[in-house]
Order: C-alpha cells, then structure tokens, then sequence
C-alpha cells in the first residue's frame, strides 16, 4: 500500500507522535494493538486488511476528553480530522440547529476539506474518546482507505440536504 511505501522511504513519518510534538494526547502513548482495537470499532475500517490497519494506526492518534471539552469551535481554524471510537458530541451549527453524533461518527473534515474555518462548534457530551488525523495524513488516508472517501461523501450529501431542509438556513 502506498502510505506504508511512503514510511518506509521517510517521505511521511513512521510515527505520528514525531510529528506532532504539541499533541493534545496525554499520558503514555497507547499500544500499537490498543490503537487497532479503537480502530476496528469504527465501521469504515472494517473493510481494512491488517497491513492497512496498521498504517492507519501510525498516523492516528488516540485522544480522550471530558465531558464539556470544545472540540472544534466554529470560525477557528482547523488543522485535524475527529473520528468517535466512544461517546457523544454535540454539534451546534447555530442556535437552532443542533445535532449529535456518537460511536462511528466523525467530523471535522469541512475544513479539512475546503481550508476555511469551523463550521461549527463541537463539545463532547459525555467523556469522548477520539482517533485524531491531521490534514497532511488526512489527505492520505482518503487516497489509501477509499471507503473513507465513500462515507465522507455521502455524510456530506445527507448533510447538504439536512441544511436546505432547515427553515433557519
Ligand atoms: P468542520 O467545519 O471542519 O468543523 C465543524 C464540524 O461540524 C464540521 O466540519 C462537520 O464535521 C460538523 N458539522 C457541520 N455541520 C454539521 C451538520 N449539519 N450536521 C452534523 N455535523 C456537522
């Protein structure tokens, strides 16, 4: 697969935690196997063969907050991708539009995707625990796990039509 070709020849690096040295995550690092154990939680790495499985566990990290922790905040800037592994977090879009989003659901790809800012404000509602990407590992994941791209796309179309459906749009 192409992401562990690029580990192996440096051009990304082998461990995401060197990359990122301001990390949120605290404490010890995970074990790699407790990491892959979050990972096949999540129904859109089902389909991932282990030799995949174990790149996406490079370039993920574990995080977990607490209840009322502000996880992205609408008009900020963005730099990472959020997956749930366990918990819920509520998404306030405005004063009238709200949702929730539990195990297997993720957010965060919006700006990601487009550079512009949060389109939203996310707190977790319960203690959360998350798999982390940054954009530059982001990218290669939607190039390397095309499921990925699968489910963004069509989380992105229900969400479209949920905001033209919405009187206060
Ligand atoms: P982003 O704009 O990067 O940061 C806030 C996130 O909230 C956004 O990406 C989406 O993942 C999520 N989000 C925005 N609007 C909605 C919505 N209507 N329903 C569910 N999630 C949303």
């Amino acid at each position: 697969m192409e992401i562990v070709t690029r580990m192996m020849d440096g051009s990304i690096p082998y461990d995401v935690r060197e990359a990122r040295p301001g990390s949120p995550v605290s404490g010890p690092p995970i074990r790699r196997d407790e990491k892959i154990e979050h990972l096949r939680r999540v129904p859109m790495f089902q389909g991932c063969s282990a030799r995949q499985m174990r790149a996406v566990a490079r370039i993920t990290e574990v995080v977990e907050e607490p209840a009322g922790k502000i996880l992205t905040r609408a008009g900020e800037p963005g730099t990472e991708f959020f997956l749930i592994v366990d918990g819920t977090a509520r998404v306030e879009v405005s004063p009238q539009r709200q949702g929730r989003l539990g195990p297997g659901d993720f957010f965060g790809e919006m700006s990601l995707l487009d550079g512009e800012p949060r389109s939203a404000t996310v707190v977790a509602e319960t203690a959360i625990r998350l798999l982390v990407i940054d954009r530059r590992h982001f990218w290669t994941l939607l190039t390397d796990v095309p499921r990925l791209t699968h489910t963004l796309l069509v989380t992105l179309s229900r969400r479209v039509r949920q905001a033209e459906q919405s009187p206060n749009s």
